[in-house]
């Protein structure tokens, strides 16, 4: 299992929509997930070209008045399996989530249209529920691959 755990899924931008909308394809390897993160108040729309992907859907984490600030677990609102072909949605005002692929023997691949584009986001640690700000990378551009360094920048959680 080394070996699946060191596969990475790749965000390759397909089109800017003059500055409207991210167009993107993602390619996940076998038993691959994302952390778990939010949408910077936009709008995300998801669709699956080949093979499926679980989501995973999560609660904000409460806000705290209390000055103890005890980690506490993000709590699972739904699960939802997306197969060929389908669509799912989120935004902000649905929660959190992590989308995997749940194959141990096939690749998946999605297509993601976010607008208005981001270029950073959160993501969360399930255990804690802490939040860290998370940049927003891609694999490719137009086709064309980019450099190692972008590549490299991921967040310690983005894996
Ligand atoms: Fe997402």
């Amino acid at each position: 299992m080394e070996a699946l755990s060191s596969i990475i899924y790749t965000r390759n931008l397909v089109d800017e929509g003059n500055g409207r909308f991210n167009l993107m394809v993602l390619c996940w390897g076998e038993g691959h997930g994302s952390a778990i993160h939010d949408h910077a108040n936009a709008h995300c729309v998801m669709k699956i070209l080949q093979g499926e992907l679980c989501e995973t859907r999560y609660a904000w984490p409460k806000k705290r008045n209390d000055e103890t600030k005890e980690p506490e677990e993000l709590q699972e609102l739904e699960r939802n399996t997306i197969g060929l072909n389908e669509i799912c949605y989120i935004n902000d005002s649905l929660g959190l989530h992590r989308v995997e692929n749940p194959s141990t023997a096939n690749p998946a691949i999605s297509l993601h249209l976010y607008s208005p584009p981001f270029s950073s986001c959160s993501v969360f640690n399930k255990q804690t529920g802490q939040r860290t700000s998370c940049k927003v990378t891609f694999w490719s551009k137009y086709g064309e691959k980019r450099n190692r360094e972008i590549q490299d920048a991921r967040c310690p959680e983005d894996n």
